[in-house]
């Protein structure tokens, strides 16, 4: 391996914060030497835990601390343990849960991969949306039991000139925008962070009524964060809102949907629904969202998983390497951030 040549910090202490067995799965064996190319690995066992016997040497030592899933939090406590922790780089999507003020308080610089977990989800609802449109789901069902009369009104389907509303210009919603451009569809987005001329440049319609976006789309896509203001945003009144026919497609978070509301129009008939996150997750057996023929629930795998979970194992080397060097994070996340992002 080529020697360090990185004007930086001095062979940094690296740690792991995340569920043990993990690293194989996240990190590709060259990322692996990148990141040991940036400093000094102090231990290749991940801590899962605070507890965890190692952690007081560990966290002394520790200048960055590379997240993943089940990264335990960084409390005002835990960073007692931590004086020298420079950088939280997680190699994963919400970070809000690993994060305490205490973390900002103390000038800690934190860095997301959901930009990168957002790659897997925009392919899931694209691959919904025009499904939906088309009708592939209802048809399937109608060829698996004729005998279920499932509605479908093959005067709509398709995917020419179908207008599709996106709730969200996130990571998430603007990967899905980029993909539909190359589709005939149309697509309007609410979303109150969204300038218009952003909105311009993205070649999107702005609506700034929820209610309206519903009424104009024959398929919603949500992909707005779980943050108080969004609890709830899909209502019964905007259920009611979307015209017969219409699908919700929600890979976002279930808080954002009236999951008692939405199950009522989807067993009435009058709607479809794509829903890979649920209240509770995963749905058990025997579930009647699971039953209905207009409702395909998968169980949250919209995110990396497999070979996507080196994506973001990726932006998170990169976060190391630039950090290390001296250069400004990517994907930095501050305190002030969190009542808008995911
Ligand atoms: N199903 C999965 O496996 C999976 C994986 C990753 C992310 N997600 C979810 O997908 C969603 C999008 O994730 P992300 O990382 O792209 O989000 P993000 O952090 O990029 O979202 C923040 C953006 O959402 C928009 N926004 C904020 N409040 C809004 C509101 N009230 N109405 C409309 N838009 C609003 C703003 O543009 C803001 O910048 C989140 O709910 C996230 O939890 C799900």
């Amino acid at each position: 391996m080529a020697t360090r040549t990185l004007p930086r910090m001095s062979d940094p202490a690296i740690v792991f914060g995340m569920l043990d067995g993990m690293l194989p799965h996240l990190f590709r064996p060259e990322q692996r030497a990148r990141l040991a190319a940036c400093g000094r690995i102090a231990d290749a066992g991940p801590l899962a835990s605070w507890e965890d016997p190692r952690a007081d040497a560990l966290l002394r030592d520790a200048e960055i601390l590379v997240g993943h899933w089940g990264c335990p939090t960084l409390t005002a406590e835990v960073l007692d343990r931590a004086p020298r922790l420079r950088l939280f780089a997680y190699a994963a999507g919400t970070v809000k849960w690993q994060v305490t003020d205490a973390v900002f308080d103390r000038g800690i610089v934190v860095t997301s991969a959901a930009a990168a977990n957002a790659v897997p989800v925009a392919e899931y609802a694209t691959a919904a949306i025009l499904f939906a449109n088309k009708g592939v789901f209802l048809v399937r069902e109608r060829q698996r039991d004729p005998e279920a009369h499932v509605a479908l009104d093959l005067s709509r389907v398709g995917n020419c000139g179908t207008r599709v509303g996106i709730v969200g210009a996130s990571f998430v919603g603007r990967l899905v925008i980029d993909a539909l451009r190359s589709t005939d569809v149309r697509v309007a987005v609410y979303d109150p962070y969204l300038a218009p001329a952003e909105a311009a440049t993205l070649g999107v319609e702005k609506l700034d009524d929820l209610d309206e976006l519903c009424a104009s789309v024959r398929t919603l896509s949500i992909h707005a964060p779980d943050v108080p203001s969004t609890h709830g945003m899909i209502g019964a009144g905007q259920l009611a809102a979307l015209p017969d026919g219409a699908t919700v497609v929600n890979t976002a978070r279930p808080a954002l949907v009236d999951q008692d509301a939405l199950t009522a129009e989807l067993a009435s008939g009058r709607l479809s629904a794509v829903l890979d996150v649920t209240d509770p997750e995963p749905l058990p057996a025997g579930h009647p969202l699971l039953a209905l023929p207009n409702a395909f629930v998968t169980p949250h795998v919209a995110g990396a998983m497999g070979n996507e979970l080196t994506r973001l194992a990726e932006l998170a080397v990169v976060e190391v390497e630039r950090f290390v060097a001296g250069d400004p994070p990517l994907h930095p996340v501050g305190a002030a951030d969190l009542d808008r992002i995911a």
